[in-house]
């Protein structure tokens, strides 16, 4: 009988490829077969429970590819350009790798959570070279994203385009993609291709798209930003850089005033877009990335677990947590690219943020019935909150998440 633990660890080898001395993990080798950003550093996470330095290597791997401005992105096209142009013809990701107006990545980034990423492996052994050898590229990265993406005193950093939130087709963003409640992901890919063209006409410089196409000040964005300013400045205090500790410790203060002050009222918070100047009203499991970073007051936490998390119009589903409230007109259990089914990262970070708040009970609940999700349907991308039924890519890495739920 094979225990999680030793499933899990299967999948995280069977998973992982070396190209041009860089081993790194495919969150799935059939749809997604190269390196992407946050999964990285979630892989980063699920190997420091077993294997520390090959932690270290998906780290590498995965900092490697710096665009101009310091900024990381959120896809290495691993292998050789054909391997990308024949990648993924249905989901046009051939068209997507030629449009990005560099080579052998993305011109877009994810959730910025590389720091806590690289905190935790330093947690486990205390490699204090191993921080030294990483900064300079979280430096240059969190920097890069302080100077491009702040685009005014309110010190919140916006998104450039939808995938760079990493839940590409999240209904937070129908409005700004002129996309309706209900269509197909055929649609919603080609509005991501517009923005992608768009881009490309304002040469793929963050603040100048910005001004003038898409701009959104995404909760989970600036949540993991400050969380993860916090961590830069305890790495930059360790390695003795005293004012770059001090840089980082006000910035991470200033992005959590922020997130308090422009995006939540009485403890729920939501996203901002910037050039219709209105908050965004739809309702995601986003809702809770506020317990995580420990941005409620012990009664508006208490509201938001009572209210939203367990009220079964909401998100208590026989597998919880929906990634769009089941009361959204735009809830698709089943069909809907994070607009309905389980993604077990939001689950990881909504079990640490209960944590964090003493809600353990409704914590191990969602851990247990994420474990279930595995056993049932297997390690899959998403699954159908009412029925546990597995859905999108499969042999997906993120399920591996559960070993850090602790
Ligand atoms: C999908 C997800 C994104 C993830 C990528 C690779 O695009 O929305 O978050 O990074 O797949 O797993």
């Amino acid at each position: 009988m094979h225990t999680l633990q030793d499933r899990i660890e299967t999948l995280m080898w069977e998973n992982r490829r070396s190209t041009d001395g860089f081993t790194y993990t495919l969150p799935s080798p059939e749809l997604y077969p190269f390196q992407w950003l946050w999964d990285s550093c979630f892989h980063a996470i699920i190997l420091s429970h077993f294997d520390v330095s090959t932690a270290k290597n998906e780290l590498r791997a995965a900092f490697s590819r710096p665009l101009s401005d310091g900024i990381l992105p959120h896809i290495i096209y691993w292998g050789s350009d054909t391997a990308a142009t024949n990648w993924g013809r249905e989901m046009r990701g051939d068209i997507i790798n030629k449009a990005w107006g560099v080579i052998g990545t993305s011109a877009i980034t994810q959730p910025p959570i590389m720091a806590y990423a690289v905190w935790r492996i330093f947690e486990n052994d205390g490699d204090e070279a191993f921080l030294r050898e990483m900064y300079p590229i979280l430096e240059a990265h969190y920097r890069g994203i302080l100077k491009d993406r702040v685009l005014d005193d309110r010190a919140l950093a916006f998104i450039v385009n939808p995938d760079e939130s990493g839940e590409d087709n999240s209904p937070r963003f129908d409005i700004q993609q002129g996309l309706p409640a209900m269509h197909s992901a055929d649609q919603s890919l080609d509005r991501r291709l517009d923005r992608i063209r768009e881009h490309a006409v304002c040469q793929f410089q963050a603040r100048d798209c910005m001004s003038k196409y898409f701009a959104m000040a995404d909760l989970p964005f600036n949540v993991i930003l400050f969380e993860s300013l916090g961590y830069m400045s305890k790495i930059a205090s360790l390695l003795k850089l005293e004012d770059d500790a001090s840089y980082f410790a006000t910035t991470a203060d200033n992005v959590q005033n922020a997130i308090k002050q422009t995006l939540c009222i009485e403890g729920v918070c939501r996203a901002y877009d910037l050039n219709s100047s209105q908050s965004i009203e739809t309702i995601t499991w986003a809702i809770f990335m506020p317990l995580y970073g420990g941005l409620l007051s012990e009664d508006e936490a208490k509201r938001l677990v009572d209210d939203w998390l367990l009220s079964d119009q909401r998100f208590w589903s026989e597998f919880p947590i929906p990634s769009t409230s089941m009361e959204e007109s735009s809830f698709d259990p089943v069909g809907g690219f994070w607009r309905g089914p389980v993604w077990m990262a939001p689950n990881w970070f909504v079990y640490k943020g209960l944590k964090r708040y003493g809600f353990d009970d409704v914590a191990e609940t969602i851990k247990q019935k994420t474990v279930d999700l595995i056993e049932l349907s297997g390690f899959r991308e998403q699954y159908n909150p009412l029925t546990g039924e597995g859905i999108g890519a499969k042999n997906f890495t993120w399920g591996g998440l559960v070993l850090d739920m602790e």
